[in-house]
């Protein structure tokens, strides 16, 4: 834990308001310091890509090497991958385009427990293109969709499916391969686009395991930093039409000049989960590495989500302090680094600000046009939302804890 967290920047202290332990990962996990580095490095940098001089050349070989770690990490030899403003904008470019270049009519087909950026996108684009927008229901005690729902409302005629990876609400990860080939099943052409955002950072990316045609990540939400996002996007995907310069490289997503040391930091990521398989196992291939990488950051983080639900030592978890309800239940072999709870006797904005008092950083999730689809069928308007990762330790979770039953 040691090395894991001298890795990182801001671990202990916030430069803003001091000593605080950081349980609000899912708004934003914690940056790597060679991506601080690699950031102010190539910030410097005047120089512009294309160009016949060694600096040029030294980027382009950046972006490259960059694209090709990304490949390993995400499981990914074939299609493309490139960065854009945002997850979010990723998403809708992405769901755009499939939708522009699908066959005509049919069904876009969606779930409700999907973040906005992809419900947004799907709802946009499936009237634009004159397309029935079709809603998969999740399950309000479970937190998540399954590929069983999605198989019950699956046709043939859907012709772009999105699906949500891990839900920053709920904190439950969806069985992508399966919802996928659930689709196939039906409608073996569709076009899926899946919402990779808050999954990225607990590992265990397969993209060549699912059948599917997009992936949306935002870098500062996987040990990044701000102001882009990174998608793959498959052949098939690749070859509709997109906005691009009229004459330029054909099945070219990028829009502008790219941000280099965005694409080197990328590079960065892969090299800590590269460093961290090295640590947890044996394995020589790189793949394998991650692999192994993605499997010890879940143990772990199932570890501090047990403790944090069901006690350590002899602090009393969340599941048993009286009036306090866990969204997607306690037991849920889905979860991924992530409880949210509401208490019968303290509003959830209450809990919230208290913790923040106690130097303990959580988030609160309100039912509104990002959380609404979720809490409202729970009959609520807010929850606490403790997201952590896997540099987030035991005395961690005792500490907050310990606050939460002082509060409660
Ligand atoms: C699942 C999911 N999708 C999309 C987004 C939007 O990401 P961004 O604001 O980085 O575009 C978030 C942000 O929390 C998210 O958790």
């Amino acid at each position: 834990m040691t090395a894991i967290r001298a890795r990182f920047a801001h671990v202990e202290t916030c430069p803003f308001e001091g000593e605080r332990i950081f349980f609000e990962n899912a708004g934003g996990a914690l940056t790597l310091n060679a991506v601080v580095e690699t950031s102010a490095r190539y910030a410097a940098i005047p120089d512009n890509q294309g160009r016949a001089n060694g600096a040029s050349r030294a980027l382009m070989a950046a972006i490259d090497r960059a694209k090709a770690d990304m490949r390993v990490l995400l499981n990914a030899p074939e299609g493309a991958i490139f960065v854009g403003e945002s997850g979010t904008e990723l998403l809708f470019r992405m769901i755009r385009d499939a939708c522009l270049g699908a066959p005509e009519g049919g069904v876009v087909l969606g779930s409700t427990v999907e973040h906005p950026a992809s419900r947004s996108a799907a709802a946009r684009w499936a009237e634009v293109t004159g397309r029935e927008h079709v809603w998969v229901k999740h399950d309000d005690a479970t937190g998540q969709v399954t590929p069983e729902a999605y198989a019950a409302a699956v046709t043939p005629e859907v012709r772009v499916a999105t699906i949500l990876h891990t839900s920053p609400v709920t904190g439950m990860a969806m069985d992508v391969p399966a919802i996928a080939a659930a689709i196939r099943a039906e409608a073996p052409e569709a076009l899926i686009v899946v919402d990779g955002i808050q999954h990225a950072c607990h590992g265990r990316i397969d993209i060549a395991g699912a059948d599917i045609d997009g992936y949306a990540i935002s870098p500062y939400k996987m040990f990044s930093r701000h102001g882009f996002g990174v998608a793959w996007a498959s052949d098939r995907l690749t070859a509709l039409g997109h906005d691009s310069l009229t004459g330029g490289p054909v099945g070219a997503w990028e829009l502008g000049t790219r941000d280099t040391g965005a694409y080197a930091t990328l590079s960065d990521v892969v090299a800590y989960f590269d460093w961290l398989g090295a640590e947890v196992s044996g394995a020589s291939d790189p793949r394998q590495r991650i692999e192994a990488a993605g499997a010890a950051i879940h143990a772990h983080e199932s570890a501090l989500t047990d403790a944090m639900l069901f006690g350590t030592d002899n602090l009393p978890g969340l599941a048993s302090l009286p009036g306090v309800t866990v969204i997607g239940g306690a037991d849920n072999p889905a979860r991924e680094g992530l409880v949210s709870f509401w208490a019968e006797a303290v509003p959830a904005s209450e809990i919230v600000d208290r913790l923040n008092e106690a130097g303990i950083r959580t988030h609160l999730r309100k039912a509104d046009h990002y959380s609404g689809n979720i809490l409202e069928p729970l009959g609520q308007t807010g929850c606490v939302r403790v997201s952590l990762c896997h540099y987030n330790t035991l005395g961690e979770v005792r500490a907050f804890l310990d606050a939460v039953r002082g509060i409660l």
